[in-house]
């Protein structure tokens, strides 16, 4: 076991893990930050998306150690203190763009990362962005319509379910 030192959600945090740990049992088992969600065994589903220095990631496809001195964001630093929402979880709610919720906290994070890369992104572009990320209830049109709510964007212009 060796000692781990990152930002985590704005906060240093200081743990243990062996060199085969993955940023995502890190996370859930060592800090208890069991928003971010495990979907696979083969980094497909993107239920475990984080945001590592303001990249987004799968954190099944990382080791912990690589994470030493990271800041690292999860689901749990996305609302404000306070509890409100950030405006893409609230555009999640606003749109009905979950269902089972057990993809969500990937698709929120992987939205947020797209949102930052490309503030104003086309239909085509948050379906393409979102390859990554397998959602098994919603058909993944109200997650778009979402997207393009929380970047200001009409949403009517997408085809109806
Ligand atoms: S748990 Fe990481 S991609 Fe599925
Ligand atoms: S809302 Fe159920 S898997 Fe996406």
């Amino acid at each position: 076991m060796a000692k781990i030192s990152m930002r985590v959600n704005g906060q240093a945090v200081t743990g243990e893990a062996e060199g085969r740990t993955l940023l995502v049992d890190f996370l859930r088992g060592g800090l208890g930050l069991t928003g971010t969600h495990v979907g696979c065994d083969t980094s497909q589903c993107g239920a475990c998306v984080v945001h590592v220095n303001g990249a987004a990631v799968k954190s099944c496809t990382m080791f912990a150690a690589e994470c030493e001195d990271a800041d690292v964001l999860t689901i749990e630093g996305m609302a404000d203190p306070g509890g409100a929402l950030s405006p893409i979880q609230q555009a999640f709610q606003d749109h009905h763009g979950l269902q089972c919720g057990f993809c969500t906290p990937g698709m929120v994070m992987s939205a947020a990362a797209l949102l930052q890369e490309n503030p104003k992104p086309t239909e085509a572009e948050i379906r393409t962005y979102l390859e990554g990320n397998i959602c098994r209830c919603t058909g993944y049109h109200n997650i778009v319509k979402a997207i393009l709510a929380a970047s200001g964007q009409e949403t009517e212009t997408i085809a109806a379910e």
